[in-house]
């Protein structure tokens, strides 16, 4: 399904950076407030007690579906705290123009007053994320793209930011790299637990080859900013060389991913779809809940910038764990 008459990707465009701002500005008075103790963000848990949800992730989402309703009344909304108290947990992303949004992405660091956390605002035209729009109030950066117009940083620094030539990915990666990674909400210990899958991933992937019985591979750094969308973010500027997570949902990463294929990044899904990784990297399920992501690569000798980032999927997907998240 295509746009109405008189809707434009421009001026769509503009409406998303402008309620990026605005819900981002509306997010930093209630940490101010928080900071003041004017207010206590009384945090409720959702599934447990690190699954949080604050009067102001609640707030902000009613905010943004009250703009998007008036100014585009014919789109359909997704937004995290909506589709947590619904039933289903079914993928509702179809071909129609969908908003799919986090309020506040990083509520745990909200809370703490961590700074990253933000606004991400995704816009999705035939299920592919095509408008994205992150905002850091705390720290004033904020991260858009719109699909053939680049990915910015403030508007004005185009990403991946101060990189001129984009450099080549480390003939060695993840050696050389700085891997993003997060715990996640899912803490039940034991075996075959998603979070005890991603501990022995994320040891495979720092550990140097000769401390370990499995090859490691020896990231330069490990970093976990407590929000998806800021990971992204983060691997569009180019700071992060690989980001991977399991856990996240839609409203999470739409904004991101659009945000990172603009800037020239890749991201694929977080396990390996089989045992021949001699296949062609297909691009990200929206829905996967899994999520591989890789800086935008320069050129080397040896080969082009998509087949260095080719070729870093396939040596992480060699390292880590099949994770399993259903949608329920
Ligand atoms: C969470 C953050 C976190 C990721 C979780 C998300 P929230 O979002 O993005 O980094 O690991 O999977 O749910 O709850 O802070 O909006």
């Amino acid at each position: 399904m295509s746009l109405e008459e008189g809707e434009s990707l421009d001026r769509i465009y503009e409406f998303a950076v402008q309620l990026g701002k605005d819900a981002g500005a509306r997010l930093l008075t209630a940490a101010t407030r928080m900071a003041s103790g004017m207010e206590r963000s009384a945090a409720k848990h959702k599934a447990n007690a690190v699954d949080l949800v604050t009067e102001t992730d609640k707030d902000i989402e009613s905010f943004i579906k009250e703009k998007i309703a008036k100014t585009f009344p014919t789109h359909k909304f997704i937004g995290e705290e909506s589709y947590s108290e619904g039933s289903s947990r079914e993928y509702q992303i179809g071909d129609e123009p969908t908003w799919c949004i986090d309020p506040l992405d990083g509520t745990v660091n909200f809370c703490h007053l961590f700074p990253m956390f933000c606004v991400s605002i995704g816009f999705i035209l035939r299920g592919k994320p095509t408008i994205g729009v992150i905002y850091a109030p705390m720290i004033n950066q904020l991260f858009s793209a719109c699909v053939g117009k680049g990915a910015w940083l403030n508007e004005s620094q185009r990403l991946p930011l101060m990189r001129e030539p984009i450099p080549e990915l480390p003939k060695n990666a993840p050696g050389g790299c700085i891997f993003s990674c997060e715990f996640g909400k899912q803490r039940k210990d034991g075996p075959n637990s998603n979070f005890r899958k991603k501990i022995e991933s994320f040891v495979s992937i720092a550990s140097d080859k000769r401390e370990t019985e499995k090859e490691g591979g020896m990231a330069h750094g490990v970093r976990c900013l407590g929000s998806a969308a800021m990971d992204l973010a983060y691997t569009a500027l180019g700071a992060f060389d690989i980001w991977w997570e399991g856990g996240c949902w839609e409203w999470d990463v739409a904004a991101g991913i659009c945000i990172l294929q603009e800037a020239g990044g890749l991201v694929t899904t977080g396990t390996p779809p089989g045992n021949d990784l001699n296949i062609e990297i297909s691009e990200v399920g929206l829905g996967s809940r899994m999520y591989l992501a890789i800086r935008p690569a320069g050129p080397s000798e040896e080969e082009t910038g998509s087949e260095g980032q080719e070729r870093v999927v396939k040596a992480i997907w060699k390292l880590v764990n099949t994770l399993d998240y259903p949608r329920q």
